[in-house]
């Protein structure tokens, strides 16, 4: 297929990523089942920097696990680039797990490793048929952390700690980069830092993104709000670009 080819243009508009009626149910040991996700369905276009809320237990972190394949749906469909993430098994699926970016509350580095180690980690297995350690090392410059190679988790305060984990989760290029409360351990300035540096990957990198978030003051610098409650989607916003912040923050109230 060519450029000018209807179809491969047709397809160019299609979501990056789609989620069709996508449930997800967790026993409890006694009683019902929790609906952890609950007859999802959203479709994201390429490019997207989009926030995914709702309070605590209302299964933010489920749908980014379930979009990330680290969890399977008990039904539905999620379809990510034309993959149909629900059906992979093996091999297959350990290279979609790795080409999705993931960046966790609790930055996740492991404490034995330097900050470089901790970056290629992801890779160390794998031929990759370019140097490991020194995209590592452009990565670390990227976020700020350069001549901070060798420094261990436990020498860095938290903002760094998660820039080293957004090093790490893209040291595979990947198109779609999934962030679970990033800034949900920092300080107001380092969550700034460490929000500023995803904008700026995701522009770099032409990803999409999906912040999962407590935070309005975050929400209101996405483009579109996904509201969760109880595992079903509430509220889908777009938000205007150039809306004021303290308007969209107004609109979209309380997300905890
Ligand atoms: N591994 C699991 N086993 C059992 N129940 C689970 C599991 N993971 C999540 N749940 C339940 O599923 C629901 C959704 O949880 P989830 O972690 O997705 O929420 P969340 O919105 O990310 O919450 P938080 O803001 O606290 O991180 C909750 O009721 C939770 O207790
Ligand atoms: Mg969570």
């Amino acid at each position: 297929m060519t450029d000018t080819d209807p179809v491969s243009a047709a397809a160019g508009q299609h979501a990056v990523i789609e989620l069709r009626g996508v449930s997800k149910h967790y026993g409890t040991g006694s009683g019902q089942p929790v609906a952890a996700a609950d007859e999802v369905s959203f479709a994201i276009e390429h490019g997207g920097l989009i926030a995914l809320s709702g309070a605590s237990g209302s299964g933010k972190s489920t749908v980014l696990h379930l979009i990330g394949a680290i969890e399977r749906p008990d039904s539905g469909t999620i379809v990510n680039d034309g993959t149909e993430v629900t059906t992979l098994r093996g091999a297959a699926l350990a290279a979609y797990r790795r080409s999705v970016g993931f960046v966790f509350q609790r930055y996740n580095l492991l404490p034995a490793l330097t900050a470089l180690d901790n970056v290629i980690a992801p890779v160390l297995p794998y031929r990759t048929g370019w140097d490991k350690a020194a995209r590592g090392r452009q990565l670390l410059e990227a976020v700020g952390l350069g001549g901070r190679e060798r420094s261990l988790p436990s020498r860095m305060s938290g903002g760094e700690q998660q820039r080293v984990a957004i090093a790490r989760a893209l040291i595979n290029s990947p198109h779609l980069l999934l962030a679970d409360e990033p800034t949900g351990n920092l300080d107001s300035r380092s969550a700034t830092g460490v929000l500023d540096l995803i904008a700026r990957v995701r522009e770099e990198n032409q990803m999409t993104v999906i912040i999962a978030t407590h935070d309005p003051q975050i929400a209101a610098r996405c483009d579109r709000l996904i509201r969760l409650r109880d595992g079903a989607v509430t509220d889908d916003i777009e938000i205007a670009d150039g809306y004021p912040v303290d308007e969209t923050i107004r609109r979209v109230g309380q997300l905890g």
